[in-house]
């Protein structure tokens, strides 16, 4: 086979670490835009030192994200900035946790569990997230003006839809919302994050072993009763669906609800026409991208991507706020229009590692939405915007707390 030769262009000097940093909450870092512009494959210092590569264009997001060359095998990668969670040289994925794997160990795990997230199955789901949304709205009313929208709302609906669905105690969710932070936060120290991840892992595998001889109806039952998966495994894909499930969709209303908030044109629409809300959850995805560390993949072979060539080994990060803003594929990226058409955004990723629970997620967020504006029409934030906290310091983009009023 002919070796890959690089093309030759100005060296640059390689970005220090994945900048996060914003100057504006709704908006990704400056530097992504530029960088998008001028090298969309640029060197990328990794904090354990190594020299890799940061993606930050649409095109090449996505083509990595399909390319079997490119691996998402957990002891291949590295972690674009300090992650609490993230050893240095991390080793193979727990059990179950598939994120971190590639097929046919990722495809055996997977299978096992796409006919429980597909469009159909989760819209047997609606009428009853429906529930759960409309009762904790009328818990945020009898609450009263001012209240914390993270709160009483964003945070308690997935967390709660995701336990009925995996079929965890609800009144658990201290110990687990408790675990999930301290594991997603960026201040935490390897120590304390490992801490809550083993928590977690053996609070689920405990739950497992129970089901075991108590089988209800749920989706770890079923897990067990379908005979393929040991309880470790079992319980590896339940710490991956637990945190997945919550942390994500509540920071997309939590953070959705404050940009509606500050584009009242765009609310106005939606709120005058409710059947908007499907399109209007696609733009915030795309608008908002709020997994924005990572997701990184690790070349297994030379590959020459963008006029560049990745070498086997190094590892390759995808800025997707950076490329679900790309002018190339979206017209007029920076605004927020909830009539465009945002389909194909990579807000949920692509290729085989796509979200597997995107259609819940799209579920709880037209739901969410609609009921919490119809509930509230004068529904405002209760402090000044810039006293939003921000979720800077995560993992996972967001708001910390949302103080609106009504
Ligand atoms: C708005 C909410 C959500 C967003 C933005 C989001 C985003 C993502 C992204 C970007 C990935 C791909 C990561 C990669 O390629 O490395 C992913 C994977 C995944 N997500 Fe989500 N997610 C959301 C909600 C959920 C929910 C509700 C669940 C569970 C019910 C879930 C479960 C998963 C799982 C299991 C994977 C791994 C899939 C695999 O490796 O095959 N996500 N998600």
């Amino acid at each position: 086979m002919a070796k890959i030769m690089p093309t030759t262009v100005a060296p640059m000097p390689p970005v220090d670490g994945l900048p996060i940093e914003r100057s504006d909450p709704f908006d990704p870092p400056a530097v992504l835009a530029a960088l998008r512009e001028e090298r969309p494959i640029s060197r990328l210092r990794y904090p354990d030192g190594s020299l890799g590569w940061l993606v930050t264009s649409y095109p090449l997001a996505r083509a990595v994200l399909a390319d079997p060359r490119f691996s998402r095998r957990r002891e291949l990668q590295r972690a674009p900035r300090r992650i609490a969670f993230e050893e240095e040289h991390p080793g193979p994925s727990e059990p179950g946790f598939f994120i971190g794997m590639d097929p046919p160990e990722h495809t055996r795990y997977r299978r096992q569990l796409t006919s429980h997230f597909t469009v159909r199955r989760m819209r047997e789901l609606e009428d009853r997230i429906a529930r759960i949304t409309a009762e904790h709205l009328d818990a945020m009313e009898r609450h009263g003006s001012p209240a914390d929208l993270v709160a009483e709302f964003a945070l308690p609906i997935p967390s709660l839809v995701i336990c009925e669905l995996l079929g965890v105690p609800y009144t658990d969710r201290e110990k687990f919302q408790h675990d999930t932070r301290v594991l997603l936060h960026l201040e935490s120290t390897f120590e304390e994050a490992m801490g809550a991840l083993v928590s977690l892992r053996q609070y689920l595998h405990g739950l497992v072993v129970r089901k075991r001889a108590e089988p209800a109806d749920d989706l770890i039952s079923t897990l067990i009763s379908g005979g393929a998966l040991d309880d470790e495994e079992i319980a590896g894909i339940a710490v991956l669906l637990l945190i997945a499930g919550h942390e994500t969709t509540a920071n997309m209303l939590g953070l959705g609800t404050f940009a509606l908030l500050r584009h009242p044109d765009q609310l106005a629409a939606l709120r005058a026409d409710p059947l908007l809300v499907e399109n209007a959850v696609e733009e915030l995805l795309r608008y908002l991208t709020i997994v924005h560390i990572g997701p990184t993949r690790a070349a297994l072979e030379d590959v020459e991507l963008g006029g560049e060539v990745v070498r086997a080994g190094e590892v390759v990060t995808l800025s997707l706020p950076a490329a679900n803003r790309d002018p190339e594929r979206f017209e007029d990226p920076e605004e927020l229009d909830l009539r465009r058409s945002a389909t194909g955004h990579l807000a949920f990723g692509h290729g085989i590692h796509q979200c597997l629970g995107q259609q819940l997620a799209r579920i709880e967020m037209r739901t969410g939405f609609n009921a919490l504006f119809s509930r509230f029409p004068n529904l405002r934030l209760a402090v000044e915007p810039e006293d939003v906290q921000l979720r800077t310091d995560m993992a996972i983009y967001g708001v910390h707390s949302l103080p609106v009023a009504w």
